[in-house]
C-alpha cells in the first residue's frame, strides 16, 4: 500500500486507473481505526478495482477545540490495518495540504443538518461538508463508503451530493459493535475502565426499547430510554429523538414514516465522552 500525504501525488496515483476505466472506492476516516473502519475498507476493496483511504483529522468539523485536542492519532498502525485490509491507497494530508486558504464555503441542508447533532454542535456539518466535498472532488471516486454509527452525518452527505451533482454512489455500511454491544467509535479508547463498563449499557436500553415500543407510544418510548439511561451513574443523555429516517424529524406516531430510527447522544463518565447511537424501529 502506498501512503501520500499531496494532492499532487495522491491524482497521480489514481491516474493510470482512471484513464483504464477502472472503479475506486473512497473510505474517508480521521484515522484511529478500528474494526468499524476495517469492514468499511473491506467492502469497498470488495466492490472497487482500487481503494483509496483518506486520513485527515479535519479541524474544521470539530466546535470543541478540547474534542480535536484530544481526538488520538495513531498513523503507524492505522497504516498496519489498511494494508491488512487490502487497501490500495492511503492519502493522509496536512491541514496546509487540505486548507491551503480557510474555507469559507457555506454547505446548509435542513432539516437533516438543522437537528440532532447539527442543533448541539454548531458548524460541525458544515466542516464535514467541506472536507467530503474536497476529498470527493480530488479522488472522484466511483462510491464513497461511510459508518451508519454516524447516521445523520449520511443523511447530510446524501444532500450534498445531490446538491452538487457528485456522480459517485454513498454506500453505507452497518455499525460494528463489540461483542458487549457498543458502537465502535474511536472516542471509546478515551472511556477509563469504569466508564467502558457503563457504556455498553446505551445499547442495551436501545435494544431494550424496540420490545417496548411495541406496545407503548413514541413519548413513552422516548421516555423509557432516558429514564434507564440517565438511571446509570456516569451516563447522562443529551439527547434521543424518534425521526423519519429520511427527514430526520421527529415523529409523533409509529406510522407517520416508512423507516424510523432512534438516535442517542450520551455523555459518559467525568470528561466526559460523547457517545453516539442509534437504533431502528
Ligand atoms: O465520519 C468521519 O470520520 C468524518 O466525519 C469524515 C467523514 C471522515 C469527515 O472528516
Amino acid at each position: 500500500m502506498k501512503v501520500v500525504t499531496t494532492i499532487k501525488d495522491l491524482q497521480a496515483q489514481l491516474a493510470a486507473a482512471r484513464n483504464e476505466g477502472k472503479s475506486i472506492g473512497l473510505v474517508p476516516t480521521m484515522g484511529a481505526l478500528h474494526a468499524g473502519h476495517a469492514s468499511l475498507v473491506r467492502r469497498s476493496v470488495a466492490d472497487n478495482d482500487v481503494t483509496v483511504v483518506s486520513i485527515f483529522l479535519n479541524p474544521t468539523q470539530f466546535n470543541d477545540k478540547n474534542d480535536l485536542a484530544r481526538y488520538p492519532r495513531t498513523l503507524d498502525k492505522d497504516c498496519e490495518l489498511l494494508e491488512a485490509c487490502g487497501a490500495q491507497l492511503a492519502f493522509a494530508p496536512s491541514v496546509e495540504e487540505a486548507y491551503p486558504e480557510p474555507d469559507t464555503r457555506h454547505f446548509s441542508y435542513p432539516p437533516t443538518d438543522a437537528v440532532m447533532e447539527g442543533a448541539r454542535r454548531p458548524g460541525h456539518f458544515n466542516g464535514v461538508c467541506q472536507i467530503v466535498s474536497k476529498l470527493f472532488s480530488w479522488v472522484e471516486p466511483t462510491r464513497a463508503y461511510f459508518g451508519e454509527k454516524d447516521f445523520q452525518q449520511i443523511a447530510v452527505i446524501r444532500r450534498m451530493v445531490e446538491d452538487l451533482g457528485f456522480g459517485l454512489e454513498i454506500v453505507p455500511c452497518p455499525v460494528v459493535r463489540e461483542a458487549d454491544g457498543l458502537a465502535m467509535s474511536s472516542r471509546n479508547t478515551l472511556l477509563a475502565p469504569e466508564e467502558r463498563v457503563i457504556a455498553p449499557l446505551i445499547y442495551a436500553a436501545l435494544k431494550a426499547s424496540q420490545e417496548f415500543a411495541k406496545s407503548h407510544s413514541v413519548t413513552a418510548t422516548i421516555q423509557y430510554v432516558v429514564n434507564r439511561i440517565n438511571a446509570v451513574d456516569g451516563l447522562d443523555v443529551e439527547y434521543f429523538s424518534i425521526v423519519d429516517a429520511d427527514s430526520l424529524l421527529d415523529v409523533r406516531a409509529w406510522d407517520e414514516a416508512p423507516t424510523i430510527v432512534g438516535c442517542i447522544t450520551v455523555y459518559c463518565g467525568s470528561k466526559p465522552i460523547r457517545l453516539i447511537d442509534h437504533i431502528h424501529y
